[in-house]
């Protein structure tokens, strides 16, 4: 076990200025996916979450309420557990920056910088005043360039800020900036996705300025023990959690295992806190002689119209309301493959609603019930004879007994966990559902039951269709939790997929199914019905130029019911593209101008999708594109090809491949 390589993974500590919203969750069930995808692999994981109950914002709304402090944290942090606990988070540790292990863990890390010397010699630590437009909801200075005028208003939170002068403590990070430059840009301090880690470096081409550890004005923190008067700034008391929490006042084994000893230990963080966990938290370490992170990951936003979702911005959609609709895989599944983890991405219930419908409905639904109603009906409800390998057949279910194929499907699956592409992982997974769903209908089970003879086939199927059921819900486990547990139980196992399910073979013939029941039955949107139309949609959203975008006019020879022949179709040459760019065309509101990769060459295409999705949301995104079709302006700006959509009430919708396909390949 010593020897074995551990995990940690992280959470950022959630302010308790309010209830939390699903950009918590967001962050939360995406770490509590890749603990459980790392436990899966018989990992040595540790994921640890909570809430940071410090700073003026907190004493100021607790006062506001008419509480004290520490009884208005206790209530907002038992909010947040109650959260995860519906969304079957499943932390090693929920640490409180009230905690008293925290705090002699801040005291111990303060006593390592106090003493510390950077690496001019000079102490870390010194006193100076400072003067600054200050944020107080995120606690942190602004320079007056980044200030929006008139107002000096923060960009983030769009409300005025404050103008502050006040003898502080300092932290003299300008003296790391040679060493977290050689740091970040070696990789040993991993920065994902690789624009954020050029968006560090900037930062730290531009010189670092000292920032200020302790706080006269506030009262509502850690008292800074040389210092009276005084408390820890906020992020210097919440980024100590990361190692507070493992026991690190006393050097606990959980601090040695996870922390001290060589690991991974990555931070999970909205893109908005890099600077403080990229910068910030590697030089305190340092300066204190401690392990810095190996890895941060700063995923986009979860936007709604367009903007990011959060309590000042007052587009806040309730977690729990969406949680008793439609459950806590759907919730964590939506969450995890509708947007690119990197990327900013905007929440729609359309979207919801189509991708329960779709994903977890049809596919999956359908393909269990299907597969469990056939052994019922076929084999008495009993699981049939484990068939031998079968080195010639062709069909998933078959190739999925070969153990050197089971072997590179799972590390694809496992590799795009790790890498916290879990659109990736989940699509690799519902391609196997896809796939699995035509074998049903090539098979045609119901004619092979007709036939006495081929009884032998009909069970060899129906058997290995069913393990190919159980390894796909033991992959899909990490971010569907409860349902693999409903589907290992209708396949008569007990308890919840672990390392030993990722084998071939497991269930045992003979063995009486469980109970069938729906997995995901249907949802209707609350708000109106959905309607899907499979007609491709004139992408640009004005007018198309007669001839140009919308569908092709009819050609000679077509049908007079306006059917077309194949011969027809085939003219259209449809293909999967990758967008590269996306910026809106200015002075429109539906037009957003993409650069995409075709695989052979790249492309600008213009698409009028401005109003159902934010152009920075688009790029990684794999659309479906009309490549043989003449250009066009579209106001003014040249578009060589059409994106493909559906015109859902108007609002266009991207069609993009259900599984991982390379660009350039040809759609039929
Ligand atoms: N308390 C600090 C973090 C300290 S960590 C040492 C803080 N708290 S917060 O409550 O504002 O939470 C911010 C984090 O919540 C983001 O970094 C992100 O992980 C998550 N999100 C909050 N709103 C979000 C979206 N709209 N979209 C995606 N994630 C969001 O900052």
């Amino acid at each position: 076990m010593a020897n074995r390589k551990t995990y940690y993974l992280t959470t950022p500590i959630y302010y308790v200025n309010d209830v939390p919203h699903p950009g918590h969750a967001y962050t939360t069930v995406a770490a509590d996916a890749l603990a459980r995808a790392h436990r899966l692999q018989s990992r040595d994981a540790f994921f640890l979450t909570g809430t940071d109950e410090h700073g003026q914002n907190i004493e100021r709304i607790a006062r506001e309420k008419g509480v004290r402090p520490q009884e208005y944290c206790d209530g907002i942090a038992s909010v947040f557990k109650a959260l995860w606990d519906r969304l079957l988070i499943r932390y090693d540790r929920f640490i409180r920056t009230t905690d008293e292990v925290h705090k002699r863990g801040v005291l111990k890390l303060w006593g390592l910088l106090r003493s510390a010397e950077g690496p001019d010699g000079r102490p870390v630590i010194y006193r100076d005043t400072y003067a600054g437009w200050y944020c107080p909801r995120c606690e942190g200075f602004k320079t007056e360039d980044e200030l929006k005028q008139p107002g000096n208003l923060c960009p983030d939170h769009e409300r005025a800020s404050e103008w502050t002068e006040e003898e502080n403590l300092f932290f003299r990070l300008s003296a790391y900036e040679g060493w977290l430059r050689e740091e970040i840009e070696s990789g040993r301090l991993l920065i994902e996705p690789a624009g954020r880690r050029n968006e560090v470096l900037a930062v730290v081409r531009q010189g670092l300025k000292d920032f200020s550890v302790s706080r006269a004005r506030v009262k509502w923190g850690i008292p800074v023990p040389d210092d009276p008067g005084h408390v820890f700034y906020v992020w210097m008391d919440a980024l100590a959690n990361y190692v507070t929490a493992l026991g690190f006042a006393d050097d606990s084994p959980d601090y040695r295992r996870f922390w001290a000893e060589a690991g991974e230990r990555l931070h999970f963080v909205g893109k908005e806190i890099i600077r403080f966990h990229c910068l910030y938290w590697p030089a305190m370490l340092k300066a204190a002689g401690l392990p810095v992170p190996s890895r941060v990951f700063a995923h986009g936003w979860l936007t709604k119209g367009g903007k990011k979702l959060s309590k000042s911005t007052g587009n806040i959609i309730s977690p729990d309301d969406l949680i008793d609709r439609f459950g806590p895989d759907a919730f964590r599944y939506f969450f995890l493959r509708e947007g690119s983890f990197g990327q900013d991405w905007d929440f729609t219930e359309d979207a919801f609603v189509r991708r329960f419908n779709a994903d977890l409905a049809n596919d999956l639904g359908n393909l269990v019930s299907r597969a469990l109603t056939m052994v019922a009906r076929y084999c008495e409800g009993k699981l049939p004879a484990r068939p031998a390998v079968s080195p010639s057949a062709m069909g998933i279910e078959a190739r999925l007994q070969r153990e050197e194929e089971l072997a590179a499907r799972l590390r694809t699956i496992f590799v795009a966990y790790d890498a916290l592409d879990y659109a990736g992982a989940l699509s690799a997974v519902w391609g196997w559902i896809a796939e699995l769903n035509q074998r049903i209908v090539v098979e045609a089970p119901w004619e092979l039951a007709k036939d006495p003879v081929r009884r032998p086939e009909l069970e060899a199927f129906l058997y290995r269709l069913l393990e190919a059921i159980r390894l796909l819900a033991t992959l899909a486990g990490p971010v569907i939790p409860n349902a693999a547990c409903r589907i290992f139980a209708m396949l008569g196992l007990s308890g919840e997929p672990g390392p030993q399910d990722l084998a071939w073979g497991r269930l045992e013939p003979g063995k009486p199914l469980g109970k069938i029941e729906p997995l995901f039955p249907r949802v209707e949107n609350k708000e109106k019905s959905v309607t899907e139309t499979k007609v491709p949609a004139t992408s640009d959203g004005a007018a198309p130029p007669a001839g140009t975008a919308g569908p092709a006019p009819a050609a000679a020879g077509a049908a007079m019911d306006g059917r077309i022949d194949i011969a027809e179709f085939a003219r259209v040459e449809l293909r999967v593209a990758q967008i590269l760019e996306a910026e809106k065309v200015q002075g429109s509101k539906k037009l957003i101008r993409l650069q995409v990769d075709l695989g052979t060459e790249k492309r600008q295409v213009v698409a009028g999708i401005a109003e159902s999705y934010a152009a920075e949301a688009l790029v990684g995104r794999k659309v479906a594109l009309v490549v043989n079709l003449k250009p066009a302006k579209l106001m003014g700006v040249e578009s060589n090809g059409m994106v493909l959509a559906a015109s859902l009430e108007g609002k266009a919708v991207l069609l993009q491949p259900d599984a991982d396909v390379p660009v350039g390949t040809k759609i039929r």
